[in-house]
């Protein structure tokens, strides 16, 4: 595999999130000692004329786009407009500045809720567009698979291989949005798994029957699999690639899980008054484990890696 050398020059967006910052660990880990990080302060990506003046200051060699408008159910059915314009924005701006600025290979971040609500699983990449996504983050979707065919497009005009978007499924680990409002189902469950202990909680009542599945994928797991694909000799590919770590487990897996991990002593309520939402949410992440790439973390040490860190918070 040839991948960039030690002192290329690599953008990555969005380097204090969840995934930007695990793309930084990753490669700060891996020997990389180029890295262009900029605070929203300093670049605000929705801004075309400060994107286009970034790109030809600092002319890149490679970016990694983590940047983004990211929520749970709430926020994406309460702030529509924000989800659609704000990503929109970011992926055309930050595509076309690439593109003029000559960035060897960008990689975007779509989203698992482009896929069609009704999709037989585990879902391949041809699954995308054949039907409607879930609607209360269509707005959110819609953006996600603009700026994956935005990548798609700039491939097949200028037959080169320059933009790779990526699907990970969900994303967990340091520096996620712990908020029980606004987080999603994971971090939410750890934060108040957490404050329930302290409060000494009898129980914590959680939504639905707790069958659902879901899959989830740690971000450093994500961030390897990202310096993967900056290798110079990747074979030529017309798809976007899900980033999935194979294994789902039911809601009540994933709750169990996480009561152990974070130690709290007292009983699960299900309320099965509550919607249970896609009974299955599996990425056939098979493409990118054909390239070299395999998941590396066990969900019960990813999750003590994030409640560690939680908790130094
Ligand atoms: N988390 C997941 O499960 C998941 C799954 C699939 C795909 N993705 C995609 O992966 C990307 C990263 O997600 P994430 O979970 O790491 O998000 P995150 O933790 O919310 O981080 C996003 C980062 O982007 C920055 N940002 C947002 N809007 C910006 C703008 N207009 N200009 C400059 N910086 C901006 C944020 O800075 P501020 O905090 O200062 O606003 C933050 O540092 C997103 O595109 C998301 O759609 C995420």
């Amino acid at each position: 595999m040839s991948l960039p050398p030690k002192d290329a020059k690599i953008f990555v967006a969005g380097h204090a999130g969840l995934i930007g910052s695990a793309l930084v660990r990753c490669l700060n880990k891996a020997g990389y000692t180029n890295l262009v990080i900029r605070s929203r302060q300093q670049l605000e990506l929705q801004n075309a004329d400060q994107v286009t003046a970034f790109f030809e200051a600092e002319k890149p060699q490679y970016v990694l786009l983590a940047a983004g408008r990211v929520g749970g159910i709430l926020e994406n059915q309460t702030l529509p407009a924000d989800f659609i314009n704000e990503n929109l924005a970011i992926a055309l701006n930050v595509l076309r500045a690439a593109h003029q600025a000559d960035v060897k290979r960008l990689i975007l971040f779509g989203s698992s809720c482009m896929y069609p609500k009704e999709t037989a699983q585990p879902m391949p990449e041809e699954a995308l567009l054949s039907g409607h996504p879930e609607p209360t983050s269509l707005p959110y979707a819609i953006a996600k698979l603009a700026g994956v065919h935005l990548c798609l497009a700039y491939n097949r005009q200028y037959g080169e291989q320059r933009f790779i978007p990526v699907i990970p499924n969900s994303a967990y680990g340091p520096n996620d949005n712990f908020d029980p409002k606004s987080g999603h189902v994971l971090s939410a469950l750890m934060a108040r798994f957490h404050q329930a202990k302290l409060d000494g909680a009898d129980t914590v009542t959680l939504w639905g029957s707790g069958t659902p599945r879901r899959e989830f994928i740690h971000a450093d797991d994500i961030a390897a699999a990202c310096l993967m694909l900056l290798r110079n000799d990747l074979p030529q590919l017309s798809l976007p690639l899900n980033l999935g770590s194979g294994a789902d487990i039911s809601i009540r897996e994933l709750a169990e899980t996480m009561k152990r991990v974070v130690g709290y002593e007292g009983e699960l309520d299900w309320d099965s008054t509550k919607p249970d939402g896609a009974l299955r949410k599996l990425l056939d992440s098979s493409r990118l484990r054909q390239l070299g790439w395999q998941s590396q973390i066990s969900f019960e040490d990813g999750l003590r890696d994030t409640y560690d860190w939680y908790r130094q918070q």
